[in-house]
């Protein structure tokens, strides 16, 4: 029997396309995906990963892995989702790649996420904290900012991203507005991302 994460990335698969430029998102459910994909070794023009885990995943299955300053655009993104809503916005960054993975959706054609019908919520950033990269020397500075806006700042310890930096979830942080919250929060100095996916949602929302 299938779970939930692989039936959300078989779906998927009816979106690959021959020759195609395929960007791969990061957590459980994309991985369920890769573990699809080997199939589509010779098919695919290149895979742009969006993590270095997920790179190393796609690595292993010799797929034609590039990076995304090779590729001028890439045509489908895959990824999961920790919250969704009736508009497909987004939170993301349970897995602490968001910020790459907002990179990924921005240069993309097509942003399908892959994710359970229990990701779906009303209100986004209700019970899930919004992820938010930070330059390690303005972790506190950051933390400061939050606090003034509503929100709850958790370090997560132990956590360093792939682009070297700190995360700080925040909870109780004003969702109504996805677009609003996600601008305010890439205004502070020191944000590098969050994981509010706004201004580039997803186009399809696939589930089981
Ligand atoms: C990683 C992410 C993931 O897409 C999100 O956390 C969902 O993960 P999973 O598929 O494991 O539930 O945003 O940064």
């Amino acid at each position: 029997m299938t779970s939930p994460k692989q039936q959300c990335a078989e779906k998927a698969l009816d979106y690959l396309k021959d020759g195609m430029v395929l960007g791969v998102g990061t957590g459980s459910t994309t991985e369920a995906f890769i573990a699809l994909l080997e199939p589509w070794r010779n098919r695919l023009e290149a895979v742009v990963a969006s993590s270095i885990a997920t790179a190393e995943k796609l690595k292993a299955l010799k797929m034609p892995l590039v990076e995304l300053n090779e590729v001028g655009k890439i045509d489908l993104y895959v990824d999961g989702a920790d919250e969704i809503n009736d508009h497909l916005q987004m939170i993301k960054g349970g897995g602490a790649a968001m910020t790459r993975e907002k990179i990924l959706a921005a240069a993309s054609q097509q942003f399908i996420c892959i994710a359970e019908k229990s990701k779906h919520v009303d209100l986004l950033a209700k019970k899930a904290p919004v992820p938010v990269e930070v330059i390690p020397m303005a972790r506190s500075f950051v933390a400061r900012e939050i606090v003034k806006l509503g929100g709850q700042p958790e370090y997560r310890i132990g956590v360093k991203t792939d682009n070297g930096n700190a995360i700080l979830d925040c909870y109780y942080l004003d969702c109504i507005d996805p677009l609003a919250l996600e601008q305010t929060l890439s205004m502070i100095p020191g944000v590098v991302g969050n994981g509010v996916f706004a201004k580039r949602r997803a186009d399809r929302w696939l589930h089981e």
